[in-house]
């Protein structure tokens, strides 16, 4: 839960976020220490980050106090409007570019690492996938020649959603920083380019207004879609930035729609199925 802190002329000072889970998972960083450590990075290469003014407990949940970033949610600011989402996105994926090359550790893709962001999260999804064993051979293939390799390992954000993305409309316009919130999720050594890969969508699903994230996944990552040749342009000057190769950022992606759909998995309704299932439904169905 998230509880703005008002000043007696009713502006916002602080936010204060109360966990809704009252535990963090073993060998876990608070969203408290996770800030805290990439904050400074996030802000030199050219966000607007909160500051943590006070993190404990309330009870037996997790309190954290940070500054309020200025700025509208994204989310809304995006509706109806395909102009900013293609300016938007290319702030964004500057700053992600920034901020990876600020970040990266070059380490050997282990067997353990792809169990955990790839295969894992494919059999959760599998029994919802038409032709799911199929698509676990493909992957599991994919899995075996890239285990080895060196990958760039990058920090990330984890949730990039434009809820959690904030511009104002006068930085906008000068193309100057956005503002990210939300750290919940961030890690210090992540898998690259899924932040950019779901922002992407989710910004384009925010022009919809949220109507349809397959078609703004179709519109982004579909040859011929609406925003697909802008799209690929910025992925591809982030994959060349950090040297992926075409195997790497094949296997990145199923892991970033991967991760999105088991989350969703483990928290709808038995017997539902939601969009990102169905996103990973449609990477399944291409050739690996
Ligand atoms: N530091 C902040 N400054 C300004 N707005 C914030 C800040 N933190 C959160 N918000 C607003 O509150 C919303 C919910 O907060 P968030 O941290 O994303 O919580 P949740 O985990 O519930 O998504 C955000 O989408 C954003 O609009
Ligand atoms: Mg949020």
């Amino acid at each position: 839960m998230v509880l703005h802190v008002l000043n007696s002329d009713g502006r916002a000072t602080s936010v204060a976020k109360v966990a809704s889970s009252n535990c963090t998972p073993k060998g876990h960083k608070t969203e408290a220490e996770t800030l805290k450590g990439l904050a400074p990075s996030a802000i030199r290469a050219g966000a607007r980050v909160p500051e943590v003014r006070r993190a404990g407990f309330l009870h037996t949940h997790r309190l954290l106090v940070e500054s309020v970033v200025p700025g509208t949610p994204a989310g809304g600011y995006l509706a109806g409007s395909p102009r900013r989402f293609r300016t938007l996105i290319e702030r964004l994926s500057c700053w992600l570019q920034r901020w990876a090359s600020m970040t990266v550790v070059r380490r050997k893709l282990t067997g353990r690492c792809l169990r955990e962001e790839v295969l894992e999260p494919a059999s959760l999804v599998e029994p919802w996938l038409p032709y799911g064993a199929v698509y676990l051979a493909k992957l599991d293939a994919l899995c075996s020649r890239a285990e080895g390799s060196i990958l760039p390992f990058v920090a990330v954000h984890g949730d990039l959603t434009m809820w959690n993305v904030l511009v104002d409309a006068e930085s906008a316009r000068r193309g100057e920083e956005i503002g990210i919130v939300d750290w919940e999720m961030a890690r210090d050594e992540g898998l690259p380019l899924g932040d950019f890969l779901y922002g992407a969508a989710d910004a384009a699903a925010a022009v919809g207004g949220y109507a349809d994230r397959g078609a703004a996944f179709d519109d982004c990552f579909t040859s011929g879609g609406r925003y697909s040749r802008w799209v690929a342009g910025l992925t591809n000057q982030l994959t060349c930035s950090l040297g992926l190769s075409d195997d790497l950022t094949i296997l990145m992606t199923h892991a970033c729609w991967l991760g999105h759909a088991a989350r969703e998995v483990a928290s709808t309704p038995e017997g539902s199925r939601g969009p990102f299932v169905d996103i990973v439904g449609r990477l399944g169905a291409r050739r690996i």
